[in-house]
């Protein structure tokens, strides 16, 4: 497939897309005021139909949400209505600027606010804050606020470990000692749940936190939660919830009340907001009340009048972890989506979302059995081990798929599953893309056994063949070459 050329190598002189309506104010030589910087920008001049065409040919060779299923396992890659997109392009939103008066921004501040009362009763938790912008910049802001609550109890120079299991995704480590922390590993024992005997022996007067994803990675839900709360409790430690895998939970069950002391969110998996590459998202937090003193500022609350207000008045707030509020429209959207399913609409996103991962696993249970025999969550972690004889890897199932028009699943992860292959459907699918899905990787399980080179070669339908995605991480070159 020809690369398409860039917009600047179609623009020619004078051509332009647009007809400017007639300047009703005095001309001003912006090359005057601007010099070389204007001079330093190339804009490229470009009829509308051609701008159009290339716009339209790039789309044509992304894959998304909106061409087909998505099923890419911890990333809940649900579909996202365009009713967010509408209330988010309200102008009373996008024409506000963040360092407006506050007396000004009233209305963003009741959304911001709603937003926060609905995930407080979702979550369980006393606080939320929609600072941080991204679900590993909600573990990190959770860590901080960890350390400052140690620190304000003159046990922050002792607690300086935080456990984390070996199924976890690899930002809960990374955020962790970004915050200063030495990182141990607790196992997972034979049944999926935190190795108990384990914890309890890492578990002592240096203890700063543990990071529990619940469900777990492994789609396990920890049935041992209020213990393991408990033990670190006991131990003066705090428990902190990843909440990326909340879509198994919503309006059925509160991390709040399992004893976490606080949680992240991805308002991009769960409630639906734009995934974008780590940002511009919203991590948001929850936290229990002994935390809240610490809170990033300023702290957008209600007074007594009901109002949503900004309280700068908190004398051991940990400042700012985002620029301003977030990314403010992201709250636009979850507020849509809370308010579209409403209180009792709300549990039918779990419900869904965990009958559908449960369909396709059992469908898939004879290629591909699951990592562990229990019901699974919003998402079922399986393992493609057995095709291994036949040099067949998880790698090679996954971008078979591609030509059978399907994103593949995660692979490889978590790391403790031999070839694993972990499929999240989420609760938009209908059963008829579920069982095409399915039907789909069955034959293609077959293939493995009959014709493993066929697997090998693939994809061979797509925009472009099988990447060495292992030279395209170690030698990243992303400067476009002109042909
Ligand atoms: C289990 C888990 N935790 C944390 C994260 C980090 O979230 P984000 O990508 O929003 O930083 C992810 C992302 O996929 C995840 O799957």
């Amino acid at each position: 497939m020809k690369p398409i050329p860039l917009i600047f190598e179609k623009s020619r002189p004078g051509r332009i897309g647009c007809n400017l309506p007639k300047a009703d104010t005095p001309e001003v030589d912006v090359q005057a005021i601007l010099g070389e910087t204007r001079d330093a920008v190339a804009w490229p001049e470009i009829g509308e139909l051609d701008m159009l065409r290339h716009f339209t040919n790039l789309s044509h060779r992304n894959y998304g949400i909106e061409i087909g299923f998505y099923p890419l396992g911890s990333c809940t890659m649900k579909y996202n209505p365009k009713i967010n997109e509408r209330t988010a392009g309200l102008t009373g939103f996008t024409h506000t600027h963040p360092m407006q008066p506050e007396e000004t921004i009233g209305g963003f501040l009741e959304v911001y606010a709603s937003c926060m009362d609905i995930l407080k009763e979702i979550t369980g938790f006393d606080d939320i804050t929609m600072q941080p912008v991204a679900g590993a910049h909600g573990e990190l802001a959770c860590l901080m606020l960890i350390k400052a609550y140690h620190e304000s109890r003159g046990e922050g120079a002792q607690r300086r470990v935080v456990l984390v299991p070996d199924s976890a995704h690899g930002t809960n480590p990374a955020s962790a000692a970004r915050c200063g922390y030495v990182v141990k590993t607790i196992p997972t024992a034979e049944d999926g749940n935190t190795d108990l005997e384990a914890l309890a022996k890492e578990l002592g007067p240096d203890t700063a936190a543990f990071m529990v994803t619940n469900p777990s990675t492994l789609a396990l839900f920890e049935t041992n939660i209020t213990k393991v709360c408990q033990m670190v409790h006991e131990a003066g430690g705090q428990v902190f919830c990843d909440g990326a895998n909340m879509n198994a939970m919503v309006g059925t069950t509160r991390p709040g009340d399992h004893g976490f002391d606080c949680m992240h969110l991805n308002l991009h998996k769960t409630f639906s907001t734009p995934h974008g590459g780590g940002g511009p998202g919203c991590g948001a937090i929850g936290l229990k009340s002994h935390l809240a003193p610490y809170m990033p500022g300023p702290v957008i609350t209600r007074n007594d009048a009901g109002q949503a207000v900004l309280d700068h008045d908190r004398p051991h707030c940990i400042g700012r972890v985002s620029g301003f509020f977030g990314q403010s429209l992201m709250a636009v959207r979850a507020l849509t989506y809370f308010l579209a399913y409403g209180r009792e609409g709300m549990s039918s996103i779990s419900r869904y979302s965990v009958l559908n991962a449960n369909y396709v696993k059992a469908r898939l249970k004879d290629v591909l059995p699951a990592a562990h025999d229990r019901p699974c969550m919003h998402e079922c972690v399986l393992t493609a081990k057995q095709y291994k004889e036949y040099g067949v890897r998880a790698l090679d199932l996954s971008k078979a798929l591609i030509d059978y028009g399907f994103h593949p699943p995660t692979n490889y992860f978590p790391l403790i599953v031999p070839e694993a292959f972990m499929i999240e459907p989420t609760e938009t699918e209908a059963k008829e893309t579920l069982d095409a899905f399915c039907d789909a990787l069955i034959e293609i399980c077959e293939l493995a056994k009959t014709d493993p080179d066929a697997l090998h070669a693939a994809p061979t339908k797509a925009i472009v063949g099988r990447l060495d995605e292992a030279a395209a991480v170690k030698n990243l070159d992303v400067r476009y070459q002109p042909a």
